[in-house]
């Protein structure tokens, strides 16, 4: 059964109390749900622990099941055995157009030579192509078949040179999955190096592969023969972390994040410290003291740039800024959804092509808006604590997709939030 997402269930915000407190950052969602799909890539028994509950945790526990893996959870750990494997996906009768079940099809081909996916489809922010997956299980020397909604995809991998036109983040961590039970060595060029990719890596090495990291985006991987099972604890997440930091500094509070990795947030913190605010970094998390934040430049990129699932949530903090701010957005093509709705809270944007110009007014007023994808809903909760009045935001499974219970760390740090 899909996890029953929070389809009918709202939030409502009244701004204008500063946040002050202490709260800690869950784990990385971003890095979990690949992790969750690299468990098939052995017999032998795998935990997670820390593991967040959201959605696409739960949806990716369904696809796990259906591909015939034992799943146990206890409190906060998960452990997966997958002894027998169906290699073609259930997910449209599971989860519909679940797009993390495309991270199935790498330990799918490591381990039987074959998967058959949905295609992920579009989604609010993009029309979300895999050429850059296929292309990579190409080059492993495998086949790939496409149709209007499936793709299939057999043969053993065997170890490439593979170079991607673009770090995409689902591309790199399939291929890792894919060719670390290939015959050889494979090397890939212009990957990914988000710290989730890394995690994935370390993850998979805990497993018994043989990753290492190079420099400036090239990973390599010696394939074994088989991998082992394992223990682990996912990174913190940093998108959940800074969706928090941008909520204490628009309130005007001072607000202290355990479990944070500042290396995971450097163009965040550096972006807020221009803007005024006061960044102290601790040996497990942060603290941020703010003021009226300044107007920001902010441009999205791959990492080590500014995330662009940041820029959302950021963008709804220029609203407060005091002048005018520019967010410019290079990975997603439509990731500017959030800006009709926080205009109807009064923002004063103007967007052309991937540039957004935002004039910080200091004067949103509350609304009744929707969440229209998981990062364009953080987005409002964003707006909503700096708003006069109450906001009411709808639709926010999108934010339960990725945030585990967003309202109760606001409202353990003072914020008039509730969910109804
Ligand atoms: C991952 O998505 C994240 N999701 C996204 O987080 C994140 O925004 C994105 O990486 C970029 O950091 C998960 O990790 C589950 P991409 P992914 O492949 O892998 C184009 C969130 O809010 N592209 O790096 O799908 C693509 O269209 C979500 O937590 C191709 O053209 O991102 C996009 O414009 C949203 N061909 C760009 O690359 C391909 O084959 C980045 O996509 C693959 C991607």
């Amino acid at each position: 059964m899909p996890y029953p997402s929070s389809e009918n269930h709202r939030m409502v915000i009244t701004g204008g109390t500063p946040l002050y407190g202490e709260c800690a950052v869950g784990t990385s969602k971003n890095a979990v749900l690949p992790i969750l799909a690299a468990a098939l890539l052995t017999k032998e028994p795998v935990t997670i622990f820390d593991v967040p509950n959201i959605s696409d945790v739960k949806n990716m526990v369904s696809m796990l099941k259906a591909f015939g893996s034992a799943v146990r959870i206890c409190g906060s750990a998960t452990t997966i055995t997958s002894k027998t494997m169906r290699t073609t996906s259930p997910a449209e009768s599971i989860t519909g157009r679940f797009r993390a079940s495309f991270l199935f099809i790498g330990p799918l081909l490591a381990r039987e030579g074959s998967a058959t996916m949905p295609l992920p489809g579009g989604c609010s922010i993009g029309s979300r192509p895999v050429d850059i997956h296929l292309n990579g299980f190409r080059a492993l020397g495998c086949k790939c078949i496409t149709t209007a909604a499936q793709v299939h995809v057999w043969g053993r991998p065997r170890g490439a040179r593979i170079h991607l036109e673009f770090p995409s983040v689902g591309a790199t961590e399939n291929i890792l999955m894919a060719a670390v039970l290939a015959k050889g060595i494979t090397t890939i060029t212009g990957a990914a190096t988000e710290p989730e990719v890394i995690d994935l890596a370390c993850f998979l090495n805990s497993m018994g592969a043989k990753i290492t990291i190079g420099g400036n985006g090239s990973i390599t991987i010696s394939g074994v023969e088989e991998l082992s099972g394992t223990s682990y604890t996912p990174i913190p997440d940093r998108i959940e972390a800074g969706t928090l930091m941008l909520a204490a500094a628009v309130s005007g509070g001072e607000v202290r994040l355990r479990r944070v990795n500042p290396q995971h947030l450097t163009p965040v913190c550096g972006k807020l410290s221009e803007a005024g605010a006061e960044i102290f970094p601790y040996e497990d998390g942060l603290s941020v003291k703010a003021r009226r934040l300044l107007p920001m430049e902010i441009v999205s990129s791959p990492f080590p740039g500014f995330p662009t699932d940041m820029q959302a949530p950021i963008t709804a903090a220029c609203c407060g800024a005091k002048g005018t701010s520019t967010v410019c957005e290079t990975v997603f093509e439509n990731r500017f959804l959030h800006v009709a709705e926080l205009a109807k809270m009064g923002a004063d944007i103007t967007v052309q092509g991937n540039l957004a110009l935002i004039r910080g007014t200091g004067n949103l007023h509350g609304a009744d808006v929707r969440a229209t994808d998981l990062r364009a809903g953080a987005a409002l909760c964003i707006a909503a604590l700096i708003a006069r009045g109450e906001t009411v935001i709808n639709d926010i499974h999108h934010i339960d997709r990725g945030y585990d219970r967003l309202e109760n760390k606001l409202s353990s740090l003072g914020a008039k939030i509730r969910r109804i």
